[in-house]
């Protein structure tokens, strides 16, 4: 062979069968061959094990989504290049024309974006409640034939709770399926609740470093199922790379997860004692709405604070200014200190009726609370709400 022959058939390592590396190594390859044509006929039509091109699986991508699958609690896992790629893939894969979907005022703004505007292009109808109104979901469900119920618990970004066990229980009975974005809620929870998916944002808790972007969805395999052809079509596979990242940074995800919730609880506790803050939403904390109900879903409470200024929307412009060691930034569940201010929280697309049923104000605030010191945070946190009380230009 010459040179230009042989850099393109490096030499094979074979690892001996009894020699195993403790991490999969990076699959960072696209396609696998098989000795004969035949043989990739049958991997192809799913008649036995292997891989054939890496839009279709991958065996670094599917390490973490059978890790996932079994945190939640469910068969299977599909991952992508982002959480909004996992709501996509699901409200495209499961509707169609004349589908009639639900979802919640208080969802995630992409999520409402994704049902009003694209899924509307195609015919697919939609109601939106607030998360709630428990009887105006069931009267909604009695009154139209729906194809799914979409929702969140905690809701981003005002920390409401949903009645888990209502909402699968009427939709079962009017034959709609329930999608459970469960992001803030973390891989370990709810499972339990017969929930058909679970949606995922991975870029918030899988590393909790904010180095990396991908979704899932989560869901028995007869379920996921119906998802799957269209997978390989939308072509927006997680990289092998950031599967990677993921596996090894789920290796610490109860120890973040349970260790950011406890402060979380204590900077709560903090501003709910404080005169500048009207209004604290977390789910752990006793004053919270549904704090019993939250205490029945949930082992962890979570990341997000969310929180009304007594100093308004200007307020929160000096308070999120005045502020060291949160950054100004969105998203949530990473290991530093986060605040998003209300100038980046208002809706655009809501009424003022909408806004008043979602309960985002002109002060309200939302935090994600990191692994710092939790006295260095409320010390931050008390000197930004004096800024914030003090006035412009004091
Ligand atoms: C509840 C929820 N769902 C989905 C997403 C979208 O995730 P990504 O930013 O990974 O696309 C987010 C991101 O903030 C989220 O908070």
């Amino acid at each position: 062979m010459k040179d230009e022959t042989r850099i393109n058939h490096p030499p094979n390592i074979e690892l001996p069968a009894d020699n195993h590396p403790l991490n999969l190594p990076v699959f960072q390859n696209v396609k696998w061959e098989t000795d004969s044509i035949e043989e990739g006929l049958r991997l192809l039509r799913g008649e036995r094990a292997g891989f054939f091109y890496s839009r279709i699986s991958n065996p670094t991508v599917r390490q973490l989504e059978l890790l996932l699958a079994d945190l939640q609690g469910r068969e299977d896992c599909l991952a992508s290049a982002s959480g909004v790629n996992a709501v996509t893939q699901t409200l495209f894969g499961l509707t169609e024309a004349r589908n009639h979907v639900i979802f919640f005022v208080e969802g995630y703004g992409p999520t409402r974006q994704i049902i009003r505007k694209m899924l509307t292009r195609f015919g697919v109808t939609h109601s939106m409640l607030s998360i709630d109104d428990l009887e105006g979901l069931e009267n909604e469900l009695a009154s139209r034939r729906t194809k799914l119920v979409f929702f969140e618990s905690p809701t981003n970004p005002v920390n409401k709770i949903a009645d888990i066990a209502s909402i699968t229980r009427l939709a079962q009975t009017h034959g709609a399926l329930t999608v459970l974005d469960n992001t803030a809620a973390g891989f370990h929870q709810h499972g339990e609740f017969p929930v058909d998916f679970f949606v995922h944002s991975l870029t918030k808790f899988t590393t909790g470093a904010g180095d990396v972007m991908g979704g899932a969805v989560i869901a028995d395999r007869a379920r996921l199922d119906l998802l799957r052809a269209d997978y390989r079509l939308f072509g927006a596979q997680l990289d092998p790379l950031s599967a990677s990242l993921m596996v090894r940074g789920m290796k610490t995800y109860f120890v973040r997860y349970r260790a950011q919730s406890a402060a979380a609880l204590a900077v709560a506790r903090f501003l709910e004692q404080h005169p500048g803050c009207t209004k604290v939403r977390y789910p752990g904390l006793e004053s919270s709405p549904k704090h019993a109900l939250a205490r029945q879903q949930m082992r962890d409470f979570g990341t997000v604070i969310c929180v009304d200024l007594k100093a308004g929307y200007e307020g929160g412009r000096r308070f999120a200014e005045a502020l060291q060691l949160f950054a100004r930034t969105p998203s949530f569940g990473s290991t530093e200190s986060l605040v998003m201010p209300p100038q980046m929280m208002q809706p655009k697309d809501f009424s003022a009726e909408q806004l008043r049923a979602a309960e985002i104000g002109e002060g309200t605030v939302r935090l994600s609370v990191g692994l710092e010191n939790v006295e260095d945070l409320k010390a931050d946190l008390a000197r930004a709400l004096e800024i914030a009380a003090a006035g412009p230009g004091a």
